[in-house]
Parts: structure tokens; C-alpha cells; sequence
């Protein structure tokens, strides 16, 4: 935690990706990205769910184990999934304990809210380094409507302010702030001590955070806030047609991909 503090003071803003996958978390630590987040997108990402609620704490328990052991140096966070924390404290506290005892994360992200500045101090307390996340929180798409830009009154930006403030004083070292504007991000990049991390929350922020899929040219469904930066897809569909053209060809296996065992040519 303390080098995310320092990470703030670089000049280069912090750079985060999603990772579920232990392939995957290597290739973006090899990479240098400070932060790898097993987030809770999994379900739509990963899982094939609609939506992030059904996730549950062995989903993330599970991927946030092959991520750590797939990663050297970047912090691991795992994203505590809906219902999984706020419902009974004490059950709070061990299943994001089981994230750092059990699958060897490093702190765990709560979607925030009012509900969520105690038990950032109580898991803090505990020595439990949480990161929080205000603006568009997508396990709470039911009463939202939709996966919609947030911040967008000046009540609702004095909110996301005041409750930043609330979760910097409970002992979070870092935010995450989703799809709000991004003079709304600025002001509370501004105001906070601990570093930012904005996903369509503008460029003023202290690091970006995106889904892994979305920047590889995975996802169907990309949010407008983010960017493809590459072809997974294409290059996935190139490399299994090649394989599947191959078999049927009887071009593969190829000599090379098999062995004769002597004395075998005669069974039964
Ligand atoms: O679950 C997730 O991937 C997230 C990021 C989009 C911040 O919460």
C-alpha cells in the first residue's frame, strides 16, 4: 500500500488491468502494470453471466488464487462480489480474509457506499488494505437502471465527494471511481490524498483502470468509456480455424508431433 502512495507521486499515472486467469495475469505483469484486479467482471467476462451478481466468493476466491500465482510483482486485488460483504460483519471479515490468507491477494476492492465506511475501517483495522469504488458500482444495476454515467447532478458529485473523503478517512488506500464526469473525478483526484484510479472517469485521475477484455478486443459488449487496443478475437479465430483446417487437412499431427514405441506393432 505504501508503494501505491508512492505510485501516486511518479509522474506516470498508476496503470491497472482486470485478470482472471493465471496465463493472463502473466502476460500483463510481464507487461509492468502496477495493479492486477480479479474483478467481479468475471461473471460477465469470464463466466458467461449477464450481469456480475451471481459471482460468487469462491468464483473470486478461485481466479484470485490463479492470478497470484500466475503474477511476480503487481499488487493483486480481488473484488469482493455482491452480497459478499455488508450483510453480517463478521461474515464480511472472513470472506475478505479468505482473499488474502486463502488465495494470496494482496487487498480486496468493495464496491462502496454508505454502507461500506465502517467496514473499510474494521477490514483495515484487521489488516486488510481495501480499495473502494464510487460512481457507476454495477452490483448496484438493479436500482440504477442500467450500467449509466453517475455524478451527473450536483448532488449526486457532492456525494461521490463526501463519501470519497469518508472512505480516504476509514483507512482505503486507493478509489476507484466509474463513469462520472471527468471534472467530478478531477475535484475528488484533487481532494484526496490517496491516489485515484478512473475508469471513464477522464484522464485527471491518478491511474486507469480497464476491463482486460475490452483492451484486447475480446468483449461484444465494450462500455463507450473504453478502448480496444488490440485483436484477440481475430487473432483467437486465425490460430483455431488454422488448427481445425489443419485436422481435417490430416496435416496435423505431423510427424514431429508424435512417437513410435519399437516392439509395439503388434498387439492382440
Ligand atoms: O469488476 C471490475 O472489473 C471492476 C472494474 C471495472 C473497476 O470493478
Amino acid at each position: 500500500m505504501t508503494t501505491t502512495r508512492e505510485l501516486r507521486d511518479r509522474t506516470e499515472p498508476i496503470t491497472m488491468l482486470t485478470a482472471y486467469d493465471a496465463h493472463t495475469a502473466s502476460v500483463i505483469d510481464d507487461c509492468g502494470i502496477d495493479i492486477l484486479l480479479v474483478g467481479d467482471s468475471m461473471g460477465t467476462e469470464a463466466l458467461g453471466y449477464d450481469s456480475t451478481l451471481p459471482v460468487t466468493v469462491d468464483d473470486v476466491e478461485r481466479h484470485t488464487a490463479a492470478v497470484a500465482r500466475g503474477s511476480d510483482d503487481a499488487l493483486v486485488v480481488a473484488d469482493m462480489p455482491f452480497l459478499s460483504v455488508g450483510v453480517d460483519e463478521a461474515e464480511t471479515v472472513r470472506n475478505a480474509g479468505r482473499m488474502l490468507k486463502d488465495a494470496g491477494a494482496d487487498a480486496v476492492k468493495l464496491e462502496s457506499g454508505p454502507h461500506t465506511v465502517e467496514l473499510t475501517e474494521r477490514l483495515t483495522q484487521l489488516g486488510i488494505p481495501v480499495m473502494a469504488h464510487l460512481g457507476l458500482t454495477p452490483q448496484h444495476v438493479n436500482q440504477l437502471g442500467g450500467y449509466t454515467r453517475q455524478g451527473t447532478t450536483e448532488a449526486a458529485a457532492e456525494e461521490i465527494l463526501s463519501l470519497a473523503h469518508a472512505h480516504e478517512d476509514a483507512g482505503a488506500f486507493a478509489l476507484v471511481v466509474e463513469h462520472v464526469p471527468a471534472n467530478v473525478a478531477a475535484q475528488v483526484t484533487e481532494a484526496l490524498d490517496i491516489p485515484t484510479i478512473g475508469i471513464g472517469a477522464g484522464s485527471d485521475c491518478d491511474g486507469q483502470v480497464l476491463v482486460i477484455s475490452d483492451v484486447l478486443g475480446l468483449s461484444k459488449n465494450a462500455p463507450p468509456f473504453a478502448e480496444q487496443f488490440g485483436d484477440v478475437r481475430a487473432a483467437m479465430t486465425d490460430a483455431i480455424e488454422g488448427y481445425k483446417t489443419a485436422v481435417e487437412a490430416d496435416s496435423f499431427p505431423a510427424d514431429e508431433h508424435s512417437h513410435i514405441e519399437d516392439g509395439l506393432d503388434d498387439l492382440g
